[in-house]
């Protein structure tokens, strides 16, 4: 029974995702169009900046995050796309300075040259900082929700999964660790607030946008908290089996600067085991959810699957 309802499931679940897929990267792209026009004026270099980097693929992966735990709701889905370009504007932003000769020093992102090798270093920080101002703006909003206390809830969620108590503060510690001595725990720690806060961001603003309270945000809370680990632990993996090609953005580059990964530290096979361990505990979370979870357990399969 269990390995027939898996065997009819499984394939609906990749139908569903695809289809979300192509959805979610015409909406964002739709939607980053209107709210990117180049002014005719000298700040054009940055508009073009910031299009460059903002409206050049990627797997939209945190806007489909949003739009997947919005459904469990019945939220609008209108109000979980302008959340989920907020929370891509924060992560264009990230990728751009991340790229910069400060931080990774890399010239491909999504298959292009990165901003500052397309433009120059002083435009990639304006677009970076441009862009993490513009997803406040776009979150406080009225089109991402109509009431002012749902828009403070995610303000303040975005805002503490950007700063020192999420991306930032892991993009920090990610820098000390080339010096080396990380043990897996400060790499989970690390891994936990560089990609998952933005993840977990994602997945709980679903909940934030339908007024689920904290306490009963916690299932998708843990479900993001195991798919960004296993997310993390994929990047690792890429990042020393996959095809940069498809990949966009050099790959190798983990091991050149002596860093400490999942992958170093757990040896490759043990960490793609974990990477499984993960999605299984991450669907777990929604055994109170029915149909309308099939997204994002899709969605848990995908952070491991992917080839890019
Ligand atoms: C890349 O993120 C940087 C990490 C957080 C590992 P993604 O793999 O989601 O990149 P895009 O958005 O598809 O380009
Ligand atoms: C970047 O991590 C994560 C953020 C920008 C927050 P990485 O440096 O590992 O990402 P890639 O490999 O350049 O995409
Ligand atoms: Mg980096
Ligand atoms: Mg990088
Ligand atoms: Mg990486």
């Amino acid at each position: 029974m269990a390995s027939q309802q898996a065997q009819s499931v499984q394939p609906t679940g990749a139908a569903i995702l695809h289809r979300a897929q192509q959805d979610i990267a015409r909406d964002i792209d739709d939607l980053l169009e209107r709210q990117l026009v180049v002014p005719h004026d000298p700040r054009r270099r940055l508009y073009d900046a910031m299009r460059h980097a903002a409206l050049a693929g990627g797997k939209r992966l945190r806007p489909l995050l949003v739009r997947a735990s919005a459904d469990l709701y019945g939220v609008d889905p209108r109000h979980a796309l302008h959340v989920g370009a907020a929370v891509e504007a924060i992560h264009v932003y990230s990728l751009i300075h991340d790229d910069m000769p400060c931080m990774d020093d890399d010239d491909m992102r999504r298959g292009r040259p990165t901003v500052h090798r397309a433009f120059d270093e002083a435009t990639a920080v304006l677009a970076g900082d441009s862009l993490h101002a513009l997803a406040f703006e776009w979150l406080v909003d009225s089109e991402t929700h109509p009431d002012a206390s749902v828009r403070i809830e995610l303000v303040r969620a975005l805002a503490v999964a950007s700063g020192p108590e999420g991306m930032a503060g892991g993009q920090m510690m990610d820098l000390e660790a080339e010096k080396g001595g990380f043990t897996l725990p400060i790499v989970t720690n690390l891994q936990e607030l560089k990609t998952g806060a933005l993840i977990r961001f994602s997945a709980e603003a679903g909940g934030i946008l339908a007024g689920i309270s904290a306490a009963d945000r916690a299932p998708l809370v843990q479900y993001a908290r195991n798919i960004g680990l296993a997310f993390q632990i994929a990047d690792d993996i890429l990042d020393i089996e996959g095809d940069e090609a498809l990949a966009g953005k050099a790959l190798h580059k983990d091991a050149a600067a002596g860093k400490e990964t999942f992958v170093t530290l757990m040896g490759l096979e043990p960490a793609r085991a974990e990477a499984h361990r993960l999605v299984d505990h991450a669907i777990a979370q929604l055994n109170e959810f029915g149909e309308e979870a099939t997204l994002l357990r899709a969605l848990a399969h995908y952070v491991v699957e992917r080839d890019h």
